[in-house]
C-alpha cells in the first residue's frame, strides 16, 4: 500500500485556508493509501508559545480532524511529540542539509522577519523536522496547501541525497496540491493568504465562528469598486470569494458567475457567507459532541501513538544503519 504524511501546527484556531487547502482534502485517500495525519506540535514551539494553551490547542486540533471526517480507525491522528522518531530523523538529515538550502526558504524569511526577537535555531531547521516527518513514513504524496510546496521540494532534494549516498532507503514524495482552494486569500488583503496569526481578525474565518460570526466577516470583505461578479487576476477579492464559493456550494466558477450576473456584491457576499456558515456547521456540531468524549479521543491518541511509532521506527533504524550507527544489542 502506498502511504501519505501531512501535518497541520496546533498554533491557533484553524482558519478556512486550512479547511479547503489541506483538512477538506485528506478524507478522500483512506482506501487507497496508508494515511498518517499529525498535529505537529513540535513545529509549534518555533515560537513562543503559553504551555497549557499549546495543549488545549493540540487537543483541540487532533479533535478537528475526526469532526472533519478523518475516520481515526483508518487514519492515523497522532501528536509529533509523541514519536520520538521524528526527533531523531530530523537530528541525521540536519547534517545532510545546507544551510544555503535553509536560507532560501520564504516561509522561514517571512517568519523570521516576524519574530525578529526569537529567531531561534529550530525556525531555521524547521523545514528538516518537516522532512523527518514526511520521509519516516516512506510517503508517496502529501497533501498540502500551495504555501508548503518549497519546503516539499527541500524534502524531495534532502531524500535524494541521502539516496544517492547510501541507496535506495527513501521514498522521494510528490506534493498534492489542488487547483481550487491551494491558496485561500485574506478577506482584508486579498493579495495576501489567509493566516491563522492575522491580527486583524475580520481577515480570517476560523473553523469554529458562528454563523453569523461568518456572514458579517463576508460581508466585510474587501473587494473591487466595480459591481461585476467575475473571476479575473484584477479582481483579486472577488476571484477568492468566488473560489471559496464554488467549494461549498459544489459549483463551477461559470456556473457561479452566471448566477450572480446582474447581481450586487452585497447579495453575493450573502450567499458565500451561506455557504460557507452552511459547510463549517456539520463539522462544528461533531466536534462539540467530540470534544465531550473524553475517554474515545484518549484511546485514539494511545493507539494511533503506537501505531505511528511502530512505522516511523522501521525508517528510523535503516537509516541509523546506514549512516552507520553501532548495532543494538
Ligand atoms: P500550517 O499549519 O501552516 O497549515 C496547514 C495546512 O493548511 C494549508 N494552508 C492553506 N491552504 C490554502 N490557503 C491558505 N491560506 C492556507 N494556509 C494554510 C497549508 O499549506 C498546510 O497544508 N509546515 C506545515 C505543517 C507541517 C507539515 C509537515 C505539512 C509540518 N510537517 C509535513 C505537511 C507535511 C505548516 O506550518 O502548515
Amino acid at each position: 500500500k502506498k502511504s501519505l504524511f501531512s501535518g497541520m501546527q496546533a498554533t491557533g484556531t484553524l482558519q478556512l485556508g486550512n479547511y479547503l487547502g489541506a483538512l477538506r482534502n485528506w478524507v478522500e485517500f483512506e482506501d487507497e493509501y496508508e494515511c498518517f495525519y499529525c498535529v505537529v506540535d513540535m513545529h509549534s514551539i518555533t515560537v513562543r508559545q503559553n504551555p497549557a494553551e499549546l495543549r488545549k490547542k493540540a487537543r483541540a486540533l487532533l479533535t478537528l480532524y475526526i469532526a472533519a471526517g478523518l475516520d481515526p480507525e483508518k487514519n492515523c491522528i497522532y501528536y509529533q511529540s509523541h514519536v520520538p522518531a521524528h526527533a531523531e530523523l530530523s537530528w541525521i538529515l540536519n547534517c545532510f542539509t545546507y544551510m544555503g538550502e535553509l536560507s532560501r526558504m520564504t516561509q522561514y524569511k517571512d517568519k523570521a522577519a516576524k519574530h525578529a526577537e526569537n529567531i531561534n535555531a529550530g525556525l531555521f531547521t524547521y523545514p528538516v523536522l518537516m522532512a523527518a516527518d514526511i520521509l519516516l513514513f516512506q510517503s508517496d504524496i502529501v497533501p498540502v496547501g500551495d504555501d508548503q510546496k518549497q519546503h516539499i521540494e527541500l524534502t524531495r532534494d534532502i531524500a535524494q541525497r541521502f539516496n544517492n549516498l547510501y541507496g535506495e532507503v527513501f521514498t522521494i514524495p510528490e506534493p498534492y496540491i489542488k487547483k481550487t482552494g491551494a491558496r485561500i486569500m485574506s478577506l482584508q488583503e486579498p493579495t495576501k493568504k489567509m493566516s491563522k496569526s492575522d491580527e486583524n481578525p475580520n481577515a480570517s474565518i476560523f473553523l469554529l465562528d458562528d454563523t453569523d460570526t461568518i456572514i458579517r466577516k463576508f460581508k466585510k470583505a474587501v473587494t473591487d469598486s466595480d459591481n461585476e461578479i467575475r473571476h479575473s487576476k484584477d479582481k483579486p477579492g472577488i476571484s477568492n470569494l468566488i473560489e471559496i464559493y464554488t467549494i461549498a456550494s459544489g459549483k463551477t466558477i461559470a456556473e457561479t458567475e452566471k448566477e450572480f450576473e446582474g447581481k450586487g456584491y452585497g447579495e453575493f457576499k450573502m450567499a458565500v457567507g451561506e455557504a460557507v456558515a452552511a459547510m463549517l456547521k456539520p463539522i462544528q456540531d461533531r466536534f462539540e459532541e467530540l470534544s465531550k468524549d473524553k475517554a474515545y479521543i484518549d484511546q485514539i491518541i494511545k493507539n494511533n501513538g503506537e501505531k505511528a511509532q511502530y512505522f516511523a521506527n522501521k525508517t528510523l533504524r535503516k537509516v541509523q544503519k546506514k549512516v552507520g550507527f553501532p548495532e543494538r544489542i
